[in-house]
């Protein structure tokens, strides 16, 4: 069995939340480097986010990977704060690890399968936005023949997927088939400010995909930014073509995060290299990169959105962000009220309250 886990943190950046310094890349691939349980690793970024991909065979949850990829952030943080990088350290939201990232503030995504003869692999990483980003696009890859032609020419894919959908608040896990129960699915996670896809498995358990869920903004009960998950999926016989993969990011649809937390933008398909928020602080993006396994050791990876197909997706993730910022603060590209509770506007809102006491109107 091999484990792939991907796990992300924002522990500083320039300027402001725009850009990973490439020092701190450095760092960690030096903390990662030494480590002689992982079977590989890469480092990526998205914006602000470092992200590491690691391949081993521990399982996910492992204390010894969780503790490595802290120790990766933790130092590349202070390699932040001798910078003097923006938000150095900033996911990092306890002094002690305590044996797994998950409530510390880095957020993680792993699976762990039988590799296959040949085992390609999409992990995408996003920034200046939330984990129910992903909940469109794995609805069009998995569950949506009109994105994933497989689902209905190939008997591989035709018996659908079983989704696990969390309740973001409360934490607990309803597990949906797709297609017996799609109006079920969507009745869900049509509604993103309450409920995310956690993960995805066929109907023998063989698991599809995952997506990193942590609210930090839950974990730490007030704004400390945004949670940019990050979702590792797998790909073809049986699973969604790497192109099927790709092609759930070709329409931008709106997502939560934009600027402070607290607008909608669309999200934009992007090459690592353009993964930098610089407008607005956005739009929102997500990067994808595309692997084959091979004993566990990564071959990759390659840019999928390095590609002047996505151009167009592009250019129209553009003129909806252009429609979306003349509203300004304006609902909405400002976030619905329930979004709004872990910004930073309650603090404005209560020293407004006192201007709403007096008589009420009777009627
Ligand atoms: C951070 C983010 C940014 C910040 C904004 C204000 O990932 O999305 O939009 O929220 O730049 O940042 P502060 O409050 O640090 O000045
Ligand atoms: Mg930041
Ligand atoms: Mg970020």
């Amino acid at each position: 069995m091999v484990t792939v886990s991907v796990l992300k943190a924002d522990v500083g950046s320039y300027p402001g939340h725009v850009k990973v310094h490439e020092s701190l890349l450095g760092e960690v691939d030096s903390v990662l480097a030494e480590s002689d349980f992982l079977t590989d690793y890469r480092v990526a970024h998205c914006g602000d986010d470092v992200d590491l991909v690691m391949t081993h065979d521990l399982g996910p949850d492992a204390e010894e990977v969780h503790g490595l990829a802290w120790d990766a952030f933790t130092s590349a943080a202070d390699v932040a704060g001798d910078l003097g990088l923006y938000g150095a350290g900033q996911d990092l939201l306890s002094d002690a690890f305590s044996g797994n990232v998950k409530g510390l503030g880095p957020g993680s995504a792993e699976m762990e399968f039988e590799e296959r003869p040949a085992e390609p692999v999409t992990v995408f990483l996003c920034d200046k936005t939330e984990p129910a980003a992903f909940n469109l696009p794995l609805y069009r890859m998995f569950a949506d023949p009109f994105n994933t032609s497989g689902l209905v020419l190939d008997p591989s894919l035709h018996d659908g997927f079983v989704f696990e959908v969390q309740d973001v608040k409360e934490g607990d896990v309803a597990e949906i088939e797709a297609p017996e129960e799609l109006y079920d699915l969507l009745a869900l996670i049509g509604v993103t400010s309450k409920y995310h896809v956690k993960s995805i498995r066929k109907p023998d358990g063989s698991p599809a995909a995952a997506v990193s869920t942590d609210k930090l903004n839950l974990v730490a009960g007030e704004y400390v930014g945004k949670d940019d998950p990050v979702a590792v999926v797998r790909n073809q016989s049986g699973f969604p073509a790497v192109g099927e993969a790709t092609e759930a990011f070709s329409f931008p649809h709106l997502v939560s995060g934009w600027m402070r937390g607290s607008h909608h933008g669309p999200l934009m398909p992007v090459s690592q290299e353009q993964s930098t928020p610089s407008r607005f602080d956005g739009p929102p993006r997500v990067v994808g990169l595309g692997f084959q396994l091979k004993d566990g050791k990564l071959v990759g990876s390659h840019d999928l959105f390095d590609d002047p197909a996505f151009d167009y997706t592009r250019e129209r993730a553009m003129e909806a962000a252009e429609y979306m910022r003349r509203h300004g603060p304006f609902q909405p590209n400002l976030v619905g009220a329930e979004d709004l509770e872990y910004t930073t506007l309650p603090a404005v809102l209560e020293r407004l309250e006192k201007r709403f006491e007096g008589e009420k109107l009777r009627n």
